[in-house]
């Protein structure tokens, strides 16, 4: 019997299409059961992408999980004899969202054993004809772990330095990259290097030139030859001018060695495929195998916008601007480069500006929401303080620091407040709990937050809490309160960021007025 497409979900249209597509590549069917012992992810914590699971004793009393993953359990039991493994999977995973656990539909593959630039080229292809099954356009980024180490391992650095500096090329974050690498006084020719490298994107091709002369190192060399023979192999499948090398892409180095590489779909503001080659899973099981795979995240779909009512196709780019003056100063940026929209300075309650010319849409948002508004799509690009970005971490792209909105964030306590006299859990009250969190775990100080939404200072004076840490700018709030500052948290300022999604889709646009306000504020 035919089965009519109009019975079929659109998930259940896209699961039959790469069930489909992995068999014809000889893919066979991997099923396996809802759940596995915890130990195999409390193990593994930091292979899956959330750390929350979901547990029951089982009837011998042994721990149990429902499965938040299914790499791991396919690696578990995956042969180790030599021969290749080549397996799709169809399954469900359990995972915490933050607030609530939820049942999401997962396709993928994975192919154990002994791979070398054909398989590796094959699985690209693989997840690149993938994301054509879910939407006409869509762009597959890659990057190499081995290539970055290569780099990082050139300078002397502890371990925290380098998480901190693998944190900038994520966030391509230039001018935090800069400050690192001066406040750890590292060559200047590392700098260099390390900023061609966050800021690179395009395809092989593209990038060639430039990725040889990061070249420094027998690992960096490996991994270069590597990324060359896959373009050669991509090529042959004529997709190589579609693949685009981006270092933003990081993968736990405990896990993953080689190609690692991400999917994304127009409209959808988050990436819908994840993979890449993790020979180092398979030694943490005392398997001698190498693996390479990746997942699509259907769930993602559901956040899915027709294509034809997309502003990327009418090459308008969505900037959210924090409502008040910060925001209005980095308006006045933005016009100085050029992408003015006068209108936005007449006296009136809209919200929504648009210049044509410039191909340019204004939100005025709440200061604290310009980072939701972005991480989730609704904007391309915005501007937000760092307070926002240290308390929410939204996984965004970091492109400028502004210069604009500087103040502190600050332990701030009344005149005669002697922290000698408190001998019990210190009472905070902050708008910012993790910033407040972090910043005393780190000290290992026992605190209690009281959180609060503004006029943080009337918490001290009423006897609310002891301290409070809050954003202090000029001062004068907390002088006129008989307050002062009695330790500095973190520097802050105003930073552009972007949407990862919009910006893959739209790059050169992006840079471009990237370049503009960088020209126009002299950075
Ligand atoms: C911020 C901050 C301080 C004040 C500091 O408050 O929370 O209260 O500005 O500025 P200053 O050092 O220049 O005096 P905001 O104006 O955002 O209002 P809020 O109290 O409602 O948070």
């Amino acid at each position: 019997m035919e089965i009519s497409n109009d019975i079929l979900k659109t998930e259940e249209q896209v699961i039959f299409k790469l069930r489909a597509l992995y068999k014809e590549f000889g893919y066979s069917r991997y099923e396996m059961s809802r759940f596995e012992e915890y130990e195999l992810y409390a193990e593994n914590k930091a292979f899956m992408p959330s750390g929350e699971i979901l547990t029951f004793t089982g009837a011998s009393g042994r721990l149990m999980a429902l499965r938040p993953d299914v790499t791991l359990s396919i690696v578990k039991y995956a042969k180790d004899n030599g021969e290749l493994n080549k397996l799709y999977y169809n399954e469900n995973v359990y995972r915490s969202d933050g607030n609530e656990f939820k049942e999401q539909m997962q396709v993928g593959l994975e192919c154990i054993g002994n791979i070398n630039a054909d398989l590796t080229g094959e699985v690209l292809v693989l997840a690149k004809r993938s994301l054509d099954v879910l939407s006409e356009a869509s762009r597959l980024d890659i990057s190499h772990m081995g290539f970055l180490s290569g780099l990082l391992n050139s300078e002397k650095m502890t371990t925290r330095q380098r998480n901190e500096i693998v944190t900038c090329i994520s966030d391509k974050n230039i001018s935090e990259l800069k400050t690192l690498c001066s406040k750890y006084d590292f060559s200047g020719s590392f700098y260099k290097k390390m900023e061609i490298l966050t800021s690179l994107y395009g395809s092989y091709e593209e990038v060639a030139e430039k990725l040889s002369s990061l070249s420094i190192n027998d690992e960096m060399k490996i991994a270069l030859d590597e990324l060359e023979s896959l373009n050669t192999v991509l090529g042959r499948y004529g997709i190589n001018k579609q693949v685009y090398i981006d270092f933003s892409i990081i993968n736990d180095i405990s896990y993953y060695s080689g190609i690692i590489f991400q999917g994304y779909i127009e409209g959808v503001p988050a990436k819908v495929l994840s993979g890449g080659r993790y020979d180092e899973l398979l030694r943490k099981f005392g398997k001698k195998s190498d693996a390479i795979g990746f997942a699509v995240y259907l769930n993602m779909l559901e956040n899915n916008e027709s294509p034809s009512n997309n502003d990327e196709i009418k090459g308008i780019i969505n900037i959210a601007l924090p409502k008040g003056r910060l925001g209005e100063k980095a308006y006045e940026i933005f016009e100085a480069a050029g992408y003015g929209c006068p209108e936005i300075k007449e006296k009136s309650r809209k919200l929504v500006f648009e210049n044509n010319n410039t191909g340019i849409r204004y939100f005025w948002v709440k200061p604290s929401d310009v980072a939701r508004y972005v991480e989730r799509g609704a904007a391309d690009i915005g501007v937000v303080g760092k307070d926002i970005l240290f308390e929410y971490s939204p996984d965004v792209y970091e492109l400028i620091d502004l210069d604009i909105g500087k103040c502190n964030i600050s332990v701030a306590a009344e005149k005669d407040f002697n922290p000698e006299t408190i001998n019990k859990t210190l009472r905070v009250a902050t708008k910012f709990p993790n910033i407040t969190r972090n910043y005393y775990q780190k000290q290992g100080r026992e605190i209690e937050i009281i959180e609060l939404n503004g006029s943080i200072e009337l918490a001290p004076l009423l006897g609310l809490s002891d301290v409070i840490v809050d954003i202090v700018e000029t001062g004068q709030t907390l002088l006129e309160n008989n307050m002062q500052p009695i330790e500095t948290v973190a520097e802050v300022s105003a930073r552009l960021i972007s949407n990862k999604a919009s910006y893959k889709f739209n790059s050169k646009k992006i840079d471009k007025l990237c370049n503009s306000l960088k020209l126009s504020t002299g950075k």
